[in-house]
């Protein structure tokens, strides 16, 4: 039978890598996204590269009518949705610690809205965007999925919160399947430069940060730290590539088809960057200067963590296999072709 998959959250800056392959692999997706931190521009070069039509709807996940209406028309279709992919969310930790209703409201009670409505349609199964910020303070290195959850903000706090809902809704319902994504650091931008990361406003994160000083839209980077106990006193994260995190639910899908239950997995490299390894690296690729400054250390950050991603690698048959320089290069074809985004 044929059958479709509904991605939340599909215009996202994950979620249209990863509409791209799912595409690629010859399935039909489905997008619900209510543009709040994207565009339908996205969808439209999505489309173009891929050389097919993208079905898409503007509105939200915590409207259950219009979810029932997107399982029905699925259904009438003859494709009914066999598996939801959840991207929709809010992902600001400064904004989370700063509005958390909005954080709970969206991240939570969207979930709770998206998981009823899968109920009545008879969906089964859902792979979660979850994040290696559920772990928190690290006991040991590299994490592994069985590391304690102790996440020390509201958006980590919501990410492990539906991952314990999921596990409780698989639980209760035979055949019900919830595969959890902690994704580590996702950098840089399908290879063709199309699409890309397009923060709103001042990016609250490195690479997007270190591409928009390059193209000169900001003056420098500031660097927040540089006495933490690592290789250069920078803080160390583990950046993979977004084109192999989206490869990574394709497999995830696969997965679901095949293995009833709730599970975790990491994605990411296993492998540690620091701030100004990353910087130095993204000068070689593309001869760009990046002017820097050192200021204090930001609230709230760990000095390194990185992914044992040996489950994911085993299980899902799943691995980074893109290098830093791959990130640096595609990440700066798309933020030089198009400096202010998608505007
Ligand atoms: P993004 O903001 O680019 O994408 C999220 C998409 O969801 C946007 O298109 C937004 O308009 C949409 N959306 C938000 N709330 C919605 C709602 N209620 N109804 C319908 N659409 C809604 O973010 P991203 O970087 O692509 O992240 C995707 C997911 O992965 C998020 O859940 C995020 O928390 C998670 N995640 C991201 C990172 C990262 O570093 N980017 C790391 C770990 C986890
Ligand atoms: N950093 C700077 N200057 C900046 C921005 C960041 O020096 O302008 C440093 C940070 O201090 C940190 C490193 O660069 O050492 C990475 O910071 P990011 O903000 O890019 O990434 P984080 O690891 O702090 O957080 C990101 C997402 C979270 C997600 C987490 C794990 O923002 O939502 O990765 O997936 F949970």
């Amino acid at each position: 039978m044929t059958t479709s998959i509904l991605i939340t959250g599909g215009a996202g800056y994950i979620g249209s890598h990863t509409l791209l392959e799912f595409l690629a692999a010859g399935y039909r997706p489905i997008v619900v996204d209510n543009f709040g931190n994207s565009s339908p521009e996205v969808l439209r070069r999505v489309e173009k590269l891929a050389g097919a039509p993208v079905r898409w709807h503007e509105g939200d996940i915590r409207d259950a009518q219009l979810l029932d209406s997107l399982f029905e028309q699925a259904r009438r279709d003859g494709a009914p949705v066999d598996c939801v992919v959840h991207f929709a969310g809010l992902k600001a930790v400064g904004d989370s610690v700063a509005e958390p209703l909005e954080y709970y409201d969206n991240n939570v009670h969207g979930s709770i809205v998206l998981l009823k409505a899968m109920d009545r349609a008879q969906v089964k199964r859902i792979v979660f965007s979850s994040s290696a910020t559920v772990y928190g303070e690290p006991v040991s290195l590299p994490y592994t999925e069985s590391h304690r959850l102790a996440p020390a903000n509201p958006y980590g706090q919501t990410k492990a919160m539906v991952e314990t809902i999921l596990a409780d809704w698989c639980q209760a319902g035979a055949g019900r399947t919830a595969v959890n994504l902690r994704y580590f650091n996702p950098i840089g931008a399908h290879p063709s430069g199309t699409i890309g990361e397009a923060p709103r406003g001042r990016p609250n994160n490195l690479f997007p940060y270190i591409t928009q000083v390059a193209v000169g839209k900001r003056e420098k980077l500031s660097i927040f730290g540089r006495d933490y106990p690592t290789v250069d006193g920078t803080g160390v994260r583990d950046y993979l590539h977004v084109s192999d995190l989206a490869v990574g639910h394709v497999k995830a899908v696969e997965y679901a088809q095949a293995t009833p239950g709730w599970v975790a997995f990491n994605l990411g490299t296993g492998r540690g960057t620091s701030v100004l390894e990353l910087v130095h690296t993204f000068e070689a690729v593309t001869g760009k200067k990046v002017p820097y400054e050192f200021l204090d250390r930001r609230p709230g950050d760990l000095a390194g963590m990185w992914a044992d991603p040996s489950a994911a690698n085993e299980k899902l048959g799943w691995r980074a296999t893109r290098t830093v320089e791959d990130m640096c290069r595609d990440g700066w074809c798309w933020q030089s072709g198009n400096p202010d985004g998608y505007v």
